[in-house]
C-alpha cells in the first residue's frame, strides 16, 4: 500500500469517527426491556418473516464482485469527494446497525429477539463489508474494528431504538430504491457499479423495518398517548437530518442527474406511505410551511458550517445564536398539524416501489 493510501485510510476512519450532529451514531440500550418483548400478538406474521430471514435469499448477492475503473472519477473531483463522503457515512450507519444488533443478541435470552438480531446483524455486516470493497478500490478504507472500539456510544431508551431504527431502515429502503429506479431509467448517470446492488440491498433494509413494525404493533402502548409525541419527534428529526445532509452533497446529486429537493420529497412520500403500517400519525410534507421550515433549517446549518470554518470567539458566538434559531425552527415544524392514521389489520406490506 502506498503512503497516500495509508494516509487516506486514516482520514476516512477519522471522518467516520467524527461526532458531528448529523453523523450516524453508535447506540447502547436497556437490554432487559428488549429481553421481555413478547411477539405473541403478531405471532403468525412474525413466524412468516423469520422464515424469510432464514431463507437468506441475498446470500450470493453480496459475494458477486464488480468491475470499476477507479480513475474514472478523477476528472470529476467534486463528485468523487461527495461520493466518498456518502460511502463513509453509509458504512458508518450500516456498521452502527450491525454492532447494535450484535450487542442486543449477546445480551438477551429471548429466542425471538436473539434470532432476529442475528439475522439483521448478518445483513448489515455484509452491507458494510461491501461498501468497504468499493472504498478500498478507490484507495480508502474505514477500519471497522477501530470504529467499534473508539466511536462514542450513546444510550438510547428501547422505545427510541424502535422508532429511530424502524425509520432509518425504511427511509434507507426508500433512498436506495429511488436511486436504483432513477438509474434504471437513466443509465447514463450511473457513475459507479455499486448502484446495481441497490435493489436487493434495500429489500434487506425493508425487511429489517418490517421486524420493528411488528415489534411495535405487538406492543401497542408504544403507539398511543404521549408516545405519539415521540413518534412525531422522530419523524421530523429523521426527515430534517436527511434533508440537510443530502443538500450538503450537491455534486453527488448532480452526478445522478437528480434534483436534491425533489429526490428528498419523493423519499419522504415513500417513507410516509410505508409508515402507515405502524405509526398513528404522519407528517404533511407537502404543507408549504413544512417546506419553508426545512429550507430554513438547511440555511441555518450552512451558516453554522461557515461560522465553524471561521473559528474564534465571533464564530463560536455566531454558532450559539444559529443553534437557538435552528431549535426554534425545529419547534415550529414540530407544531405543524399532523394527519392521523388508522392502523391496518395486517402489519406487513410488500415492498412495491
Ligand atoms: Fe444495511
Ligand atoms: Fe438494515
Amino acid at each position: 500500500m502506498t503512503g497516500l493510501a495509508v494516509s487516506s485510510m486514516n482520514d476516512s476512519t477519522e471522518q467516520a469517527l467524527e461526532n458531528r450532529l448529523l453523523a450516524p451514531r453508535f447506540y447502547r440500550t436497556n437490554y432487559d426491556t428488549l429481553n421481555k418483548l413478547d411477539v405473541t400478538p403478531v405471532r403468525a406474521e412474525w413466524d412468516e418473516m423469520m422464515a424469510d430471514f432464514a431463507l437468506d435469499k441475498n446470500r450470493e448477492h453480496f459475494k458477486r464482485r464488480f468491475q470499476f475503473d477507479e480513475t474514472s472519477l478523477d476528472e470529476r473531483p467534486a463528485l468523487k469527494a461527495d461520493f466518498l463522503d456518502l460511502l463513509v457515512s453509509s458504512i458508518t450507519s450500516e456498521y452502527s446497525g450491525c454492532v447494535l444488533y450484535q450487542e442486543i443478541e449477546k445480551h438477551v435470552e429471548n429466542k425471538d429477539i436473539a434470532d432476529l438480531m442475528r439475522y439483521m446483524a448478518r445483513d448489515e455486516s455484509r452491507h458494510a463489508g461491501f461498501i468497504n470493497l468499493a472504498l478500498n478500490q478507490m484507495g480508502v478504507a474505514v477500519d471497522l474494528s477501530v470504529l467499534k472500539q473508539k466511536k462514542e456510544y450513546h444510550y438510547f431508551r428501547p422505545k427510541f431504538i424502535y422508532y429511530a431504527t424502524y425509520l432509518s431502515e425504511k427511509i434507507g429502503y426508500a433512498r436506495y430504491i429511488t436511486i436504483f429506479r432513477h438509474l434504471q431509467r437513466h443509465p447514463e448517470y450511473q457513475f459507479h457499479p455499486i448502484f446495481n446492488w441497490f435493489e436487493e440491498w434495500c429489500n434487506d433494509e425493508y425487511a429489517h423495518g418490517e421486524a420493528f413494525a411488528l415489534l411495535m404493533r405487538a406492543n401497542p402502548e408504544l403507539l398511543r398517548g404521549h408516545n405519539k409525541l415521540w413518534i412525531r419527534f422522530f419523524l421530523l428529526a429523521v426527515y430534517s437530518t436527511m434533508y440537510v445532509r443530502d443538500h450538503s452533497r450537491p455534486a453527488l446529486y448532480e452526478g445522478f442527474g437528480m434534483d436534491i429537493t425533489e429526490y428528498d420529497y419523493k423519499v419522504f412520500d415513500i417513507t410516509t406511505e410505508i409508515s402507515r403500517q405502524v405509526f398513528p400519525l404522519t407528517l404533511n410534507t407537502d404543507d408549504p410551511r413544512f417546506r419553508r421550515g426545512m429550507d430554513r433549517l438547511l440555511k441555518l446549518s450552512q451558516k453554522s458550517d461557515r461560522l465553524r470554518a471561521k473559528g474564534g470567539v465571533t464564530g463560536a458566538l455566531g454558532r450559539a445564536v444559529v443553534a437557538v434559531q435552528s431549535a426554534l425552527t425545529f419547534a415550529g415544524l414540530y407544531l405543524l398539524p399532523t394527519q392521523s392514521n388508522e392502523l391496518p389489520e395486517q402489519t406487513r406490506v410488500a415492498p412495491a416501489w
